[in-house]
C-alpha cells in the first residue's frame, strides 16, 4: 500500500520480500530473509532510506545496516520499542505514560501472584511477534501460560475493562516535525483487528489525551515514520496505552480515502524527511472494515464482483492473498455524511467477502 504513493510521487520504490508471490511483488522486488545481514545488506546498499512494513527485523541485522551507513528509519533504537512488548513496557513506564498495571515474569510462581493480585485474571503476552491476537492469552493460573514461560520470561498485564478500544496515528520526521490524525476507534473479534471508526465517536477529552500521548511517545522515543498508539478508554475517560507499531498500521487504513494525507504517503515523507502532508478528514465519517478470512466458497472474482455491485461507491482493497480462515485477506472502506450510512456501506460491500 505504500507502492501507490510512491509512484505518484515519483519515488522509487523497492522491496525486500519473503516470498516469491507476496503482496509486494508488485514493486521492483528482490526475495530474500529480512533475518540474514547480507541479504539485508547487499538490499541496503542500493538504496538511499530503509524502512520497514513489519517490525520483524532482528536488532543485530539493523545494527549491521546502521554500521554500515545505511539510513534506517525509524532507527533501531526506537524500533525495539514495537519489537518487544516488555522492553516498550518499561520505557513507556520511565516516560510516564499511562497503561495498564504490568510485570515481567520469568516463573510460574511469579505468573500466580500476578494473577492473585489481580482478581484472578490477567493477560499474559509473548514478548516478541505476536500480531492479530496471537501471543496473546488470558490466564486464570500460571499453567495457562506454562509453554510460553518454558522458553523464556513472559509479559503479564492486568485485564483492562475498557469501554472502547482506541488508536492514534502520528507521523514524524527525522528532523522531528510531526503530524497527528484524528483519533479513531477500533473494534477487535477474537483479538483480530475487525471495524475502524474515523473519527472516533464522542472523541472530546479522550481525543485531546490521546494526541498528547502519542506526541509524547513519539519524541520520547525518537520515532520517525507512522507510529500507531493502541489505546484502551476506561469508564473513567482515562486512556492507556496497549500497543506501539512503528509503521502504517491496520488501524490507519482509513487514511487512504478517508484523510488528507494516507499514512502510506505520510510513512514515505516522514522517513525521507519530506515535509509532512495535512492529516484532516475528507468526509464526516469513514468506515474500514476488514475482510477476514476470504469467501467460504473460495472465489474472489464472484466476491470482487458483487460487493461492487452491491455498493459501487466503497473503496474495495484486497492484498492478493489466498483466503484462509481469519486471515486479513483486505478491506473496505466507505465514508458519508452520517456515521451509520458509511458503516452500513462498508459492512454491505464486506459481506460479499462472507
Ligand atoms: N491488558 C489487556 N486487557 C484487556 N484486553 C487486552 C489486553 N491486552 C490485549 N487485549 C485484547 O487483545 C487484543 C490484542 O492484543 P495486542 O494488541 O497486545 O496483541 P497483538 O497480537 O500484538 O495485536 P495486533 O493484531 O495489533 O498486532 C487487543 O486489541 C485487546 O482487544
Ligand atoms: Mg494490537
Amino acid at each position: 500500500m505504500m507502492i501507490p504513493p510512491a509512484v505518484a510521487l515519483g519515488i522509487e520504490l523497492r522491496v525486500l520480500a519473503e516470498f516469491e508471490d507476496s503482496a509486494a511483488a508488485l514493486a521492483a522486488t528482490a526475495i530474500g530473509d529480512h533475518r540474514d545481514a547480507a541479504t539485508v545488506l547487499a538490499f541496503a546498499r542500493e538504496v538511499d532510506v530503509v524502512t520497514f512494513d513489519h517490525e520483524h527485523v532482528p536488532q543485530e541485522v539493523l545494527a549491521a545496516l546502521v554500521a554500515d551507513g545505511v539510513a534506517v528509519r525509524p532507527g533501531p533504537g526506537a524500533l525495539r520499542f514495537a519489537q518487544d512488548k516488555l522492553e516498550m513496557r518499561a520505557r513507556l513506564a520511565a516516560l510516564g505514560v499511562p497503561q495498564p498495571d504490568w510485570a515481567r515474569v520469568a516463573d510460574a510462581g511469579a505468573l500466580a501472584a500476578f494473577i492473585a493480585e489481580h482478581g484472578g485474571v490477567a493477560v499474559a503476552k509473548t514478548p516478541r511477534g505476536g500480531y492479530d491476537g496471537k501471543g496473546v492469552r488470558i490466564v486464570r493460573e500460571a499453567a495457562d501460560a506454562a509453554d510460553w514461560l518454558d522458553r523464556g520470561p513472559i509479559l503479564v498485564e492486568e485485564r483492562v475493562g475498557f469501554v472502547r478500544e482506541l488508536a492514534q496515528q502520528i507521523a514524524r520526521r527525522a528532523s522531528g516535525e510531526t503530524a497527528v490524525y484524528p483519533l479513531v476507534e477500533s473494534t477487535q473479534r477474537d483479538g483480530v483487528c475487525a471495524e475502524v471508526i474515523a473519527p472516533a465517536p464522542r472523541g472530546g477529552r479522550v481525543a485531546q489525551a490521546a494526541a498528547r500521548v502519542a506526541a509524547a511517545i513519539a519524541d520520547g522515543l525518537d520515532v520517525t515514520g507512522m507510529l500507531a498508539v493502541e489505546l484502551f478508554e476506561t469508564d473513567d475517560e482515562r486512556i492507556l496505552v496497549n500497543e506501539l507499531a512503528m509503521r502504517p498500521h491496520n488501524s490507519g487504513h482509513w487514511t487512504i480515502e478517508g484523510a488528507a494525507t494516507s499514512q502510506f504517503e505520510q510513512h514515505l515523507r516522514a522517513v525521507l524527511d519530506l515535509p509532512l502532508g495535512p492529516t484532516e478528514i475528507r468526509a464526516p465519517w469513514t468506515v474500514m472494515v476488514n475482510l477476514l478470512g476470504g469467501p467460504a466458497d473460495g472465489d474472489l472474482d464472484r466476491a470482487r464482483r458483487q460487493a461492487l455491485a452491491a455498493r459501487p461507491a466503497a473503496a474495495v482493497h484486497l492484498y492478493g492473498k489466498a483466503p484462509r480462515p481469519g486471515r486479513k485477506i483486505g478491506h473496505v472502506t466507505s465514508w458519508a455524511e452520517d456515521l451509520d450510512e458509511a458503516a452500513v456501506a462498508a459492512r454491505a460491500a464486506a459481506a460479499a467477502f462472507d
